[in-house]
C-alpha cells in the first residue's frame, strides 16, 4: 500500500497540467508546511526565524525542468536575488539549486552561463552554492558539470543519492576535487536496473557512503530525518575523531523541527533546506510520496482552507 501511495504521489510530481494549476492558484491543500512562501520576503522572514533558533539554512527557489530559454534566465535571476537577500540581510544561509531550473535540458552553453553568473555573485557575497541532484538520466551530466565549475569555483557542492548503486565509484572519482557532499537516500522513482529497490540496502548504503566520504577528509553534510542514520554518523565521528567542522545535518523545512532543534543544542551544525517559489507542486508532491503521515496532514490542511 506504502508503495503503491508514493508511486502515485511520484507519477502526480511530474503531471504538467497539474504543476501549472498549483502555480497560478498558490499555496494550498497545507504545501505551505513544507514551503516557506511564494516570495522572497517571506522566505527571508522564515529563514530569519530559523537563524534565530540557531539553525543554518539553504535556500533553494523552487523550479525544475524548465523547457525554455527565458524561463531558464528567469529562475537564475530569482537565484540572483535570492543571494542578494542573503547578503543584505546577513542571513546564515546558502543556496541551493536544481540545474534543470538553469537550462540543463536546453543547451549546456545556457546552463553554464547560468551557474556562472550564479556562482560569480555568490562568491563575491561569499554564499555556498549546492547543486541538488535530480533523477538518473540527469546524473552524469550534472557531475560533468560540477567538476568543471569545481575547477573554477570554491563555494559550489554537489548531491549524491544513496539509493543508486554507482553512488560509491562517484565518491571515488570525485575525491580528487576534495568536493562538499550533501548525501540523501534519494527522492526519485528509479528502476532496480541503477538504484536498489530495497529500503534495507539503501539505507545500508546511506552508511557506507557518509563514512567513506568522511574518511576521505571531505566536508559532509548528512541529509536525512532518520534517527538510525543520524546515530550511526555520531557514532563514526566519535570513533574517527572527525571535528564538527568536518561536517554538519541537514533537514528539509517543515519535517521533524523539533529534531532540528535539539540537534543544534547539542552543539551539530543543523542546516534547514528551505524551499519557495510559486513552483512548490513538484517538490510538495515528492515529501507526500515519502510519507503517508504527510498525507494525512494535508488532508486535515484541505479541509482547513
Ligand atoms: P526516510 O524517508 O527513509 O525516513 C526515515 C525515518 O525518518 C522514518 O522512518 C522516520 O523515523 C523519520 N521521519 C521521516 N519523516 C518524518 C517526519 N515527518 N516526522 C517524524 N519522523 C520522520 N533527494 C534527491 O534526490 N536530491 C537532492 O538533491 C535532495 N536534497 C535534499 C536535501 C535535504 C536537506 C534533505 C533532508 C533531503 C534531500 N533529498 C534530496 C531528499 C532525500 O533523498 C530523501 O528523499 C528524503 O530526505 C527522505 O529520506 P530520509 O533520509 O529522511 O529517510
Amino acid at each position: 500500500m506504502e508503495q503503491l501511495m508514493r508511486d502515485f504521489f511520484l507519477f502526480l510530481s511530474k503531471n504538467k497540467t497539474l504543476t501549472r494549476l498549483a502555480k497560478r492558484y498558490g499555496l494550498r491543500f497545507g504545501a505551505s508546511r513544507f514551503v516557506a512562501g511564494e516570495t522572497i520576503e517571506e522566505a527571508v522572514h522564515v529563514i530569519r526565524r530559523l537563524n534565530e533558533k540557531g539553525l543554518a539554512v539553504t535556500v533553494d527557489y523552487l523550479g525544475e525542468f524548465v523547457d525554455n530559454e527565458q524561463e531558464a534566465n528567469e529562475m537564475a535571476n530569482h537565484c540572483l536575488e535570492a543571494i542578494d537577500a542573503i547578503s543584505r540581510e546577513k542571513l546564515n544561509s546558502q543556496l541551493s539549486l536544481k540545474m534543470t531550473s538553469m537550462g540543463l535540458d536546453i543547451s549546456d552553453d545556457l546552463v553554464m552561463r547560468n551557474m556562472r553568473r550564479i556562482l560569480d555573485a555568490a562568491k563575491e557575497r561569499g554564499v555556498f552554492v549546492t547543486i541538488d541532484m535530480e533523477d538518473y538520466s540527469r546524473c552524469q551530466k550534472t557531475l560533468d558539470i560540477f567538476k568543471t565549475l569545481k575547477k573554477e569555483y570554491d563555494n559550489v557542492g554537489t548531491v549524491l543519492q544513496a539509493y543508486l548503486y554507482r553512488t560509491e565509484q562517484d565518491i571515488e572519482d570525485l575525491k580528487p576535487y576534495r568536493p562538499n557532499l550533501r548525501l540523501v537516500k534519494g527522492a526519485y522513482k528509479e528502476p532496480p536496473e541503477v538504484a536498489f529497490p530495497d529500503k534495507k540496502d539503501v539505507d545500508e548504503n546511506f552508511k557506507k557512503i557518509i563514512k567513506q566520504h568522511m574518511l576521505n577528509g571531505n566536508y559532509t553534510a548528512v541529509a536525512t530525518h532518520d534517527d538510525a542514520i543520524i546515530e550511526y554518523t555520531k557514532q563514526l565521528v566519535k570513533e574517527y575523531n572527525i571535528p564538527n567542522s568536518q561536517f554538519e545535518f541537514q533537514m528539509l523545512y517543515g519535517i521533524r523541527p523539533e529534531r532540528q532543534v535539539e540537534l543544534a543544542r547539542e552543539g551539530y551544525t543543523m542546516r534547514v533546506y528551505v524551499p519557495y517559489g510559486t513552483d512548490w507542486y513538484g517538490y510538495f508532491m515528492r515529501r507526500l510520496a515519502e510519507r503517508p503521515a504527510n498525507v494525512a496532514f494535508v488532508v486535515k490542511g484541505m479541509f482547513r482552507k
